[in-house]
């Protein structure tokens, strides 16, 4: 996770971003600390990499890489806003002891590939270019399978889904989704793969009440996705609403506030 002491929004790159509207910087800190916290309650090894002045969006780790198996694939930004953070996190990652792979297409991390099981679900449409799924695929030697994204709130695949069972439950992974973030074909598939899946409503997605992050029983949600809350329970899940409403005004939520390191 990144402490969010330089957030604010000064640039325009998704449609949840609006330069004239303020931001509270040391609110985000406060949202953010909430999260963290959250996340050393529920016994979670949590490890920071220091905000970078200038750098406003780095506190959406998640887009920082993907890691799995001790390898860090690093990110390759779409806007020269954030293209820093690619070698800040991939220093990160190397001093941490992971294997990092300097990626040679342009992707957004964790915000784009999602881990369920032993299969990749890659987001592609407005941010990670397709090409970097046959990447991910050659990098990881795991199954990508791509995604297309097509509406421009829901520009990152953790957007739009979100990953419920990290282990799986009676062999299968659940996951929960926006169907009307996705093009036909990439519903298809996800209604194949993922017949009992949680299908959320547009009112808790358009909060981001999908980007949310589970350990396979808590899960963490934005606090104002009360339909999906509810959904949750229904499973058998135990919802943990946290607000990070200023942390919105960037286009990010739980989930974009959170890497996973996979050793
Ligand atoms: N302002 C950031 C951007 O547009 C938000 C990133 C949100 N991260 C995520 N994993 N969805 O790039």
């Amino acid at each position: 996770m990144c402490r969010p002491e330089h957030f604010t929004v000064s640039y325009r790159i998704n449609p949840w971003m609006d330069p004239q509207v303020p931001t509270d910087t040391l609110r985000a800190v406060e949202q953010w600390q909430t999260l963290y916290e959250t996340y050393l309650g529920l016994g979670f090894d949590v490890q920071l990499i220091d905000p970078l002045p200038g750098l406003p969006d780095m506190v959406y780790s998640a887009n920082g890489g993907f890691v799995l198996d001790g390898k860090a694939y690093g990110a390759s930004f779409t806007y020269p806003e954030r293209q820093p953070e690619g070698p800040a996190y991939m220093e990160w990652f190397a001093a941490a002891g992971f294997e990092v792979v300097v990626p040679e297409e342009v992707n957004e991390g964790e915000g784009d590939f999602l881990l369920v099981g032993d299969v990749v679900l890659a987001g592609t449409g407005f941010r990670s270019a397709s090409d970097s799924h046959a990447e991910v695929a050659r990098v990881f030697g795991r199954e990508v399978v791509g995604l297309t994204l097509v509406d421009p709130s829901f520009y990152h695949l953790d957007t739009a889904i979100a990953v419920l069972d990290p282990e799986p439950v009676d062999g299968v992974h659940n996951i929960a989704y926006l169907e009307s973030a996705f093009d036909e074909p990439s519903l298809t598939v996800l209604r194949e793969r993922f017949p009992d899946a949680v299908l959320v409503g547009q009112e808790d997605a358009s909060i981001l009440g999908l980007n949310s992050y589970s350990d396979g029983c808590n899960v963490v949600i934005a606090a104002a996705a009360t339909g999906f809350e509810r959904q949750l329970r229904e499973r058998g899940y135990n919802p943990i609403g946290v607000d990070l409403s200023e942390l919105l005004l960037g286009g990010g939520g739980v989930k974009c506030c959170t890497l996973e390191l996979r050793r």
